[in-house]
């Protein structure tokens, strides 16, 4: 079945051939895209869908969520608003609340976090692993993530669990080993979180090289809380995305200046620690390609919400709000290697996003207010 999305007062198209249209349409055939162009040389379908007017935007991409967890932790947000530093020590507490949790307390909290993006914009989410922290929780929390997407990630190095905390390379050696290949059938990437109080740069390449060579991709947590060697790691072994990047020295921007790798920006991370946003104008200024993602999870970033981080972005962090939309979608795209999504062209998926606002600028401009009026996810409106 084919459908015409038409009377779209304004397209972002992501494409640089096409740019932002005024006054177009776009055909879905099935969950593919098959047109985009001035709404006048439309061809015709079998359903149409009526902007009213409004912005179309390709789906967000968020290319950083930890989805798989029990629990919350309003309780340290709390505390650090009344001045409490972040340490990622309270990641433990998690792990302790999704170890007990049963496999479907886990599997329905996650589709929660899933549907709320998706009535955010959301039409690909990227969800770790790293709140089991065991063989056995690793695998399930992955088995679990892999229902809900393909963008899954094996962060079993997020911070040592208690039960090794006198044996640091003892766990880095059982996530090198058993634990990696327990996971490897249901995780696509891997990640480790490179950083003060969690693991080094000898203990985070040992883990990346070990995922690389049971066939899954590399991505970092690196340079969120310190100026660390993670983001230069990440250059090193060619990971997609390097993501925080608040702490950078000028050896760390020019490595990313060089490289393939993206740097994901989570401006959520700073809002609810209360920390100073990574300096995007100095790495976009450098030439370093940009994402922004929502880092969700129940410590440092509570929120699934897209448009947030990128009026967080444009605000807080001076990125035009052309460069916060490319990165929230694009920039995305690129931090998971996808050339199919973050786009609106003949043979992009289906992900669509109509605003109930004239321009993409009322995302930044209109903060908090729900402009997200339909939400296409593979050619099907949600
Ligand atoms: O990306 N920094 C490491 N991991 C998460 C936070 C996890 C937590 O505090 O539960 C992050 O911010
Ligand atoms: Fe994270």
């Amino acid at each position: 079945m084919s459908l015409l999305v038409t009377n779209i007062g304004e397209l972002v198209t992501n494409d640089p051939d096409t740019g932002v249209l005024l006054d177009a349409a776009v055909v879905l055939d099935g969950e593919r895209i098959v047109w985009a162009g001035p709404r006048l040389s439309a061809p015709d379908a079998d359903e149409r869908l009526d902007a009213g007017g409004g912005a179309v935007i390709p789906g967000f991409v968020d290319s950083h969520a930890h989805l798989v967890f029990a629990g919350d932790r309003a309780g340290e947000f709390e505390a650090r608003m009344n001045g409490e530093p972040y340490t990622g020590g309270g990641i433990r507490t998690t792990v302790a609340a999704t170890r007990a949790a049963g496999d479907d307390e886990l599997l329905a909290g996650a589709r929660r976090l899933v549907l709320e993006a998706r009535r955010q914009g959301t039409t690909t989410v990227e969800i770790k692993s790293g709140y089991g922290l065991s063989v056995e929780d690793e695998a399930r929390s992955l088995r679990i993530a892999r229902q809900l997407t393909d963008e899954t990630t094996f962060l079993g190095a997020h911070v040592v669990p208690a039960e090794y905390a006198d044996d640091p390379d003892g766990y880095v050696a059982l996530v090198s080993g058993p634990m990696l290949e327990a996971v490897t059938p249901y995780a696509k990437w891997i990640d480790v979180f490179c950083d003060r109080g969690a693991f080094d740069g000898d203990q985070a390449r040992e883990v990346l090289t070990a995922g690389v060579k049971a066939g899954l991709m590399p991505r970092v947590h690196a340079n969120q809380l310190v100026a660390g060697p993670g983001v230069r790691l990440a250059v090193e072994l060619g990971a997609a995305s390097a993501d925080h990047c608040t702490h950078l020295s000028d050896a760390d921007v020019a490595a990313l200046a060089g490289s393939e790798t993206v740097a994901t920006l989570l401006p959520g991370a700073e809002f609810s620690t209360r920390s100073p946003y990574p300096d995007a104008r100095r790495l976009l200024d450098a030439g370093v390609t940009v994402a922004l993602a929502t880092d969700c999870n129940p410590g440092s970033s509570y929120t699934s919400s897209m448009p947030f981080c990128l009026a967080l972005a444009v605000r807080e962090m001076r990125m035009t709000p052309a460069e916060a939309l490319w990165a929230a979608t694009a920039g995305g795209a690129r931090a998971l290697r996808r050339d199919d999504i973050g786009v609106v062209r003949a043979g992009a998926r289906g992900d669509l996003v109509v605003l109930d606002a004239p321009s993409y600028l009322h995302l930044a401009y209109r903060p908090g207010v729900p402009l997200i009026k339909t939400v296409l996810h593979d050619g099907v409106p949600q």
